[in-house]
């Protein structure tokens, strides 16, 4: 029974959209995730569309992923019970006239597939209806801008990955050695900005040199966003951008999704996405390593025993954003106990 504020967090803020895969990793067969603690099956119908349902039996809680895809339903290993993607029991086959036959007794999720991902809701009730989900720009406009998406499991509790992103600072330290960071004060003042969907944090005087300014947004999914300046030996297309977001798997565990992005058109397109494969794809793995490592092994509870500095306001901020929309959250799930 989740009671903090804080243990509610560790979970997951609901009210959201979340990629829970890449696209590629679901084919035909059933795969069993979890994601915000809740075990998941998704599959694809025989029209390649996405299922989601809570990965539980209805009969005696096998886990539904462990079964068979029968197109529009899937079958439980253990004795067969059939279940729709809308979570209706469609067969028993071991009994005649079952009563279970018809009832909807599996909670299914919405989903939807974009940008290579799938993407789930997760609301804060049960009945609450999935809200819009708006991607930024870099993502949205594909006539524009070109993407690559890279996904990764991380063995520590997702705040850990958003503050990290949100965290500029750590650029020219942590990544000092990397190809497209080696550059940029490695002093500043960060200042604030607040926009539309949530706010802006930079390093003041000094943008277009280093990974200097990030940006987090909430448009139906929680994403971040900021921009590398690149090397014309890099290819085409002025700034690298990156989308990153992550789900929370459970307290200990989450997934990260990042989409490395760049302005590109016709055969710059082109020229580009071969780079990327052939060179630079790897390049970005080893950044990407070295926050995995850091942040795995950080000091237990590390975020209960920190002296925070200037630098980290963009992390302070987003850790009151986040409390404050916890404690709305909360509010709203005790209001509907009562109510029921
Ligand atoms: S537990 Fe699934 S059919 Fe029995
Ligand atoms: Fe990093």
């Amino acid at each position: 029974m989740i009671t903090t504020v804080q243990q509610y967090l560790d979970k997951g803020l609901r009210g959201l959209w979340y990629p829970v895969l890449a696209s590629w990793e679901v084919q035909s067969a059933p795969v069993g995730i979890t994601r915000l603690g809740e075990q998941i099956v998704i599959w694809r119908n025989k029209d390649g569309q996405l299922q989601a349902l809570e990965d539980r039996c209805p009969h005696r809680g096998a886990r539904l992923s462990m079964g068979w895809n029968l197109g529009d339903r899937i079958a439980c290993w253990y004795h067969g019970v059939e279940v729709a993607g809308n979570g209706e029991v469609k067969d028993v086959p071991a009994v005649d006239k079952c009563p279970l036959v018809g009832q909807q007794c599996v909670r299914s999720y919405s989903v939807q597939e974009a940008h290579g991902a799938i993407f789930l809701w997760f609301g804060v009730t049960a009945e609450q209806q999935p809200e819009a989900l708006v991607f930024p720009t870099e993502l949205a406009d594909g006539e524009a801008y070109s993407n690559f998406l890279c996904t990764a499991a991380w063995q520590c509790n997702y705040q850990y990955a958003l503050e990290n992103v949100m965290d500029p600072m750590h650029g020219t330290y942590l990544h000092s050695s990397s190809h497209s960071m080696a550059e940029g004060d490695r002093k500043a003042d960060m200042v604030l900005q607040p926009t539309d969907t949530g706010f802006i944090f930079e390093k003041k005087g000094q943008s277009g040199i280093n990974f200097d300014w990030v940006e987090l947004g909430n448009s139906g999914a929680c994403w971040m966003r900021l921009s590398i300046p690149y090397k014309k030996r890099f290819g085409p297309g002025g700034h690298f951008f990156i989308v990153g977001m992550v789900v929370p798997e459970d307290n200990d565990n989450c997934r990260v999704f990042f989409w490395r992005i760049r302005r590109v058109q016709g055969w710059q397109r082109a020229m580009w996405r071969f780079m990327y494969r052939n060179h630079l794809e790897k390049l970005h793995w080893d950044v990407l390593e070295q926050d995995r490592v850091v942040l795995e092994s950080m000091a237990p509870d590390a975020r209960d025993h920190e002296y925070l500095y200037q630098h980290d306001v963009g992390l302070s901020r987003l850790r009151r954003m986040m409390q404050k929309a916890a404690k709305e959250q909360l509010a709203m799930r005790e209001e509907q106990q009562g109510a029921a």
